[in-house]
């Protein structure tokens, strides 16, 4: 079979539920991931014969693709902030609003400061900032231990020196290191919210990575900023990606624990989607 001819079943299979673009897309993301072979690659070469391991790992992906498996999960990673990030159904996929928070840390380009992450999954916000804030310490927490070792692993690989730790936000911690910089992408989707959720998100991301408990979409904020009080520094900063819908709540809840020069920034859909403070 050449990769032509796959191109040709690939279409075949997948048409009638992917449009056009994105199929092309997700064909030239597969052939480069199996293949090695690029754009320019193929239109030169399109009668290039499959290896019979490439063959099966590409007929395996249009199973999966079927059934919705977002594509990252598939080849096992992804790209954040032009970095490549190993992922697996135990951590959300990076998204590009994400890169837009660290953008705005790297942007205000702190020097010399201990910076937490809290609810690391893959690692994306805690690498991406460690391997341009150099002088900056970081420690990067979350709840599940197959995150951490998928955070682990994107850390050795892009070798950037970052403590990870297995804690959970909803219990009191009591910790000996105060941080300047405390960072979050927590989860806030509701129960309820699930109703308007794709398919590819409710069934094959982590839940634990999405959902509150209770139907209470500020539960985590809650918990960062009981966490803040004891352990960000006076006149630390906090950083939080955010719903746009709870971007009012989030910063009445910010003002009203002693934070202030609070400021909301909009993604590039124009939404409020992120939030950063002052500790007074
Ligand atoms: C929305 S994901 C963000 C992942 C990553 N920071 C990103 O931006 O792609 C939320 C993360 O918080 C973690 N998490 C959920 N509950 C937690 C808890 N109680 N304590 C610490 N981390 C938690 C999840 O495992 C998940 O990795």
């Amino acid at each position: 079979m050449t990769v032509l001819d796959f191109k040709n079943i690939f279409v075949e299979n997948l048409e009638s539920q992917i449009d056009q673009n994105e199929l092309n897309e997700l064909f030239f993301w597969l052939i480069e991931h199996y293949c090695k072979i690029d754009k320019i690659s193929y239109i030169l070469n399109q009668n290039y014969k499959l290896k019979i391991q490439e063959k099966e790992d590409l007929q395996n992906a249009i199973e999966l693709l079927k059934k919705e498996t977002p594509i990252q999960y598939i080849i096992g990673s992804t790209e954040f902030k032009g970095i490549n990030f190993c992922v697996n159904s135990n951590v959300l996929i990076p998204r590009p609003e994400t890169e837009e928070l660290v953008n705005w840390i790297l942007e205000d380009n702190p020097k010399n400061k201990k910076i937490l992450d809290i609810g690391t999954g893959s690692g994306c916000i805690a690498i991406s900032l460690s391997k341009s804030l150099e002088d900056c310490f970081f420690e990067a927490w979350d709840v599940c231990k197959e995150a951490i070792s998928v955070a682990k692993r994107n850390s050795k690989k892009h070798k950037t020196k970052i403590t990870f730790k297995l804690k959970d936000i909803r219990n009191d911690i009591f910790y000996d290191n105060k941080f300047d910089i405390i960072v979050s992408n927590p989860p806030y989707v509701t129960h309820i919210d699930k109703q308007n959720m794709s398919k590819k998100v409710l069934n094959f991301e982590p839940h634990i990575a999405l959902f509150v408990p209770q139907n209470e979409p500020l539960f985590y904020y809650k918990k960062i900023l009981k966490f803040s009080e004891r352990h960000l520094k006076s006149k630390g900063i906090i950083y939080l990606e955010i719903n746009e819908n709870l971007s009012k709540d989030v910063k009445e809840l910010l003002y009203n624990n002693e934070f202030h020069d609070i400021k909301l920034r909009k993604d590039f859909r124009q939404k409020n989607r992120m939030i950063k403070a002052v500790k007074k």
